[in-house]
C-alpha cells in the first residue's frame, strides 16, 4: 500500500519547489485509475453538477450527493489526497451551519481537507474550522456558485483594485487558518504574489506557473466537454491513463502551464498593481 500524500508532503513539495498534480474526480474507478497514474491530489469537485449530471451551473449539486461520491473516490485513491467540495449553501447560512455541514463531509466521506469558496464574509468561518482540527481550503478568484452575481465565467483580478483585494482576502484566509488555497483564473501576477505573502501551498486553476500545484477538470483534459477553459493543457489523445499521465508529466517538469494558459492583466493594471500601496 503506497504511504498517503498528505498536506505535510504538499508542503514540502511547494517548499522545495516541485509541483504537485490534482485532477477532479467523481468516482471509485476513475479514482483508482488516476491514483495508478501518480496524481497527487483528487478534488472531488461540485463541477460534478456539470460534469456528472448535466446541469449549466454548480449550483444544484446537494451535500448528500458530494459525500457520497468524495466518499467513494476516497475508498479508490490509495495514495492520492482527497479534497472534498462544498457546494452551494451548505455553507452561507450561518457559522453553525457551516461548521456543522463541513465536519458531516470530512466524518462520511473520509476526505482529507475541505474546499469552500470564499469571500470576505467567510473568514470568520475558515477560522472556527481551522479551530476545529478541518484543513480548510478556501477557494479565491474566480467562484463558479457566484455565477448569479459574476454574470457568467469570467477571470478576476485583472484590475489592480480587484487584484489587491483579492491578494487581501487569501492573507486573511491563510492567517485564519487555512492550510492551502486554490486559486482560479486570475492573472499569473496575482498568484505570484498570493504565493509571496500566504506562505501556505497555493494550487492554481488557470493561475499561472508560480502556483505550487495546479488543477484542471478531469474532462477538459480528455477533450469530453463542449467547450474547454484556455488553461486547459494539451495532451496527446489517447487511453484515460495515458492522458493523465501526460498532465502529471507536464505538471511535475513545469512544462505546464506555458503563457498561454494564463490569463492577461491589462499592461496600465499590471503598472498600477506593481505599484506600492494598496489600491482598494
Ligand atoms: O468544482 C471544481 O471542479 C472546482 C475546480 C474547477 C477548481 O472547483
Amino acid at each position: 500500500m503506497p504511504s498517503r500524500f498528505t498536506i505535510n508532503d504538499l508542503r514540502t513539495a511547494a517548499a522545495g519547489g516541485k509541483r504537485s498534480a490534482m485532477l477532479t474526480c467523481y468516482d471509485y474507478t476513475t479514482a483508482r485509475q488516476l491514483d495508478g497514474v501518480g496524481v497527487d491530489m483528487l478534488l472531488v469537485g461540485d463541477s460534478a453538477a456539470s460534469v456528472m449530471l448535466g446541469h449549466d451551473t454548480t449550483l444544484p449539486v446537494s451535500l448528500d450527493y458530494m459525500i457520497a461520491i468524495t466518499a467513494a473516490v476516497r475508498r479508490g485513491a490509495a495514495r492520492a489526497m482527497v479534497m472534498g467540495d462544498m457546494p452551494f449553501g451548505s455553507y452561507h447560512a450561518s457559522l453553525p451551519q457551516g461548521v456543522r455541514n463541513v465536519c458531516r463531509m470530512l466524518k462520511e466521506s473520509n476526505c482529507d481537507l475541505v474546499k469552500i469558496e470564499a469571500g470576505p464574509d467567510h473568514v470568520r468561518l475558515i477560522g472556527k474550522l481551522a479551530d476545529a482540527g478541518v484543513g480548510v481550503v478556501p477557494h479565491l478568484g474566480l467562484r463558479p456558485q457566484a455565477v448569479s452575481l459574476l454574470g457568467g465565467y469570467r477571470a478576476q483580478g485583472r484590475t489592480a483594485v480587484e487584484a489587491n483585494r483579492l491578494v487581501d482576502l487569501a492573507v486573511a484566509a491563510a492567517r485564519a487558518g487555512a492550510v492551502a488555497l486554490l486559486l482560479e483564473a486570475v492573472p499569473p501576477e496575482v498568484s505570484q504574489r498570493v504565493v509571496e505573502r500566504v506562505g501556505v501551498p497555493v494550487i492554481g486553476c488557470g493561475a499561472g506557473p508560480a502556483c505550487h500545484g495546479h488543477v484542471v477538470v478531469l474532462q477538459d483534459l480528455l477533450r469530453q466537454t463542449p467547450f474547454q477553459p484556455r488553461f486547459v493543457p494539451t495532451v496527446t489523445n489517447g487511453s484515460l491513463i495515458e492522458m493523465a499521465g501526460q498532465y502529471v508529466s507536464q505538471v511535475r517538469s513545469g512544462a505546464y502551464p506555458l503563457k498561454a494558459h494564463c490569463y492577461d492583466m491589462p499592461e496600465e493594471q499590471r503598472i498600477l498593481f506593481a505599484a506600492p500601496g494598496t489600491l482598494v
